[in-house]
């Protein structure tokens, strides 16, 4: 639907970061009725009635859009024309209350303008990370993958855990865990697990928020992050997406970011402070785009594949995103056999389309309609798992790069699915 309005795209991003806001996606259901998307508005209704069954507003949409009786409006007094509107563009109808709407979606929708008082400064020094305060997450709650628990634990945890142990071998236990992979397996899921076990709070950090285009910015940015971890350690430091630091020659030629990589060695070195506490995990979907410089010895100088989710870890994911729907006796073993090689995100996706299609059903015919083995299965042969066109490129990287075994173990991988 390329040619949707954008106030109802902005919406729609709106509703899907608030599912259970209700007058917001009332508000949504009446555009796309007003917009002639008649099943869409329907769709959207018959979900805010599962929200708020007695919602009275929301049954007069759902009237309205299944073509029943029309509940009376009351007419809006006609709002002063100032500009002809564009024939383009699709108006909200009449009556719509603007600032209402605002407000529902100001939360979740990114301003569009800057207000006057947005210096280059205000917006340099909103922090490009936020800190959770130790969580409850745990190794435990990672369905399946054993292979990783049991190498975490020897190679990260068991360490890090144990002050004396780490005094006693001082340097050489210091430096982080760089976990890669195809997206959407489990890497923050499983540094949030970490984070749980060390019973540090954890700080995630996107790079590319942390890249910033004023000169000198950047280093300042890393040098922040790692004093707001110091500040609160234990502390888990999570750089996600560790490649926007590139270090594919071409780009590093930009000075800003190759300042930006110094700055994290030095941070990473613990030159600037001290980083008692501070343990550092990085992700990156593609890990040969990582600065060489970054990996070596007391920096990242372990990697961790996490590979698609095994069967036990499907069961789980499942399990998880099933758990507050209606289902109906749902043969969770035929859906784990046929979703090898869906990520977690796949599975998540999988769920939402059967319980979206049982809704749909549910509300066309008037009487609910369950989540059934069959609706998920169905949902499987729609959906194409995500992580084949990672395992396509990352299996010549694997191949011809393997420099110092650094891919060994998705070599293995690839020879155990036979793609090699
Ligand atoms: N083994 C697992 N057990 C339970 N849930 C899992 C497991 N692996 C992944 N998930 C779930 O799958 C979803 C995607 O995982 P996550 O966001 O951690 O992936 P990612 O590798 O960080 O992805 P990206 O590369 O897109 O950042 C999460 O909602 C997580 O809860
Ligand atoms: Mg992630």
């Amino acid at each position: 639907m390329s040619d949707e309005s954008p106030l109802i795209r902005s919406l729609r991003t709106a509703v899907a970061a608030v599912p259970d806001d209700v007058p917001l996606r009332l508000h949504l259901a009446e555009l796309l009725l007003d917009a002639g998307q008649g099943d869409a508005a329907v769709g959207e209704a018959a979900v805010a009635l599962t929200h708020a069954p007695g919602d009275p507003q929301a049954r007069a949409l759902m009237a309205r859009a299944v073509g029943g009786p029309v509940a009376p409006v009351t007419q809006a007094p006609e709002p002063p024309v100032t500009q002809a509107p564009e024939p383009s563009v699709t108006q909200p109808p009449a009556g719509f209350d603007w600032r209402a709407a605002e407000q529902e979606v100001g939360d979740a929708v990114p301003p569009r303008f800057a207000a006057t008082g947005d210096t280059a400064e205000a917006v340099a020094d909103a922090p490009a990370y936020d800190i959770e305060a130790p969580g409850r997450i745990r190794l435990a709650d990672v369905g399946g993958m054993q292979e990783v628990k049991d190498r975490l634990e020897a190679a990260f945890l068991a360490p890090m855990r144990n002050p004396e142990l780490r005094r006693l071998f001082g340097k050489s236990l210091r430096g982080g865990l760089l976990l890669y992979g195809p997206p959407g397996c489990g890497k923050t899921f499983i540094a949030r697990a970490i984070a749980g076990e060390l019973g540090a709070s954890f700080m995630s950090v996107s790079l590319s928020d942390v890249l910033d285009m004023y000169v000198g910015q950047s280093e300042k940015n890393v040098h922040e992050v790692f004093r707001a971890a110091r500040a609160k350690a234990p502390c888990v430091v999570f750089l996600d997406e560790l490649d926007a630091l590139g270090a594919k020659r071409s780009r590093s030629h930009h000075s800003g970011l190759r300042n930006a990589v110094n700055q994290l060695l030095v941070e990473l070195d613990g030159a600037d402070g001290d980083n008692e506490g501070v343990f550092v995990l990085a992700a990156t979907n593609v890990p040969w785009d990582v600065d060489l410089a970054l990996r070596r010895p007391g920096r990242l100088d372990r990697t961790l594949l996490v590979l698609p989710p095994d069967e036990a870890a499907r069961e789980a994911i499942l399990r998880y995103h099933l758990r507050e729907r209606p289902i109906d006796s749902v043969d969770l073993g035929r859906l784990v056999n046929v979703t090898d090689g869906f990520s977690g995100a796949d599975l998540a996706h999988v769920c939402d389309t059967a319980s979206e299609t049982a809704l749909m059903d549910s509300a066309r015919t008037g009487t609910v309609r369950m989540i059934n083995t069959k609706g998920l299965l169905g949902a499987v042969r729609q959906i194409k798992p995500s992580t084949e066109a990672w395992f396509a490129s990352a299996r010549n990287v694997a191949m011809f790069a393997n420099d110092g075994g650094t891919y060994d173990d998705l070599l293995a991988h690839l020879k155990r699915k036979r793609k090699l």
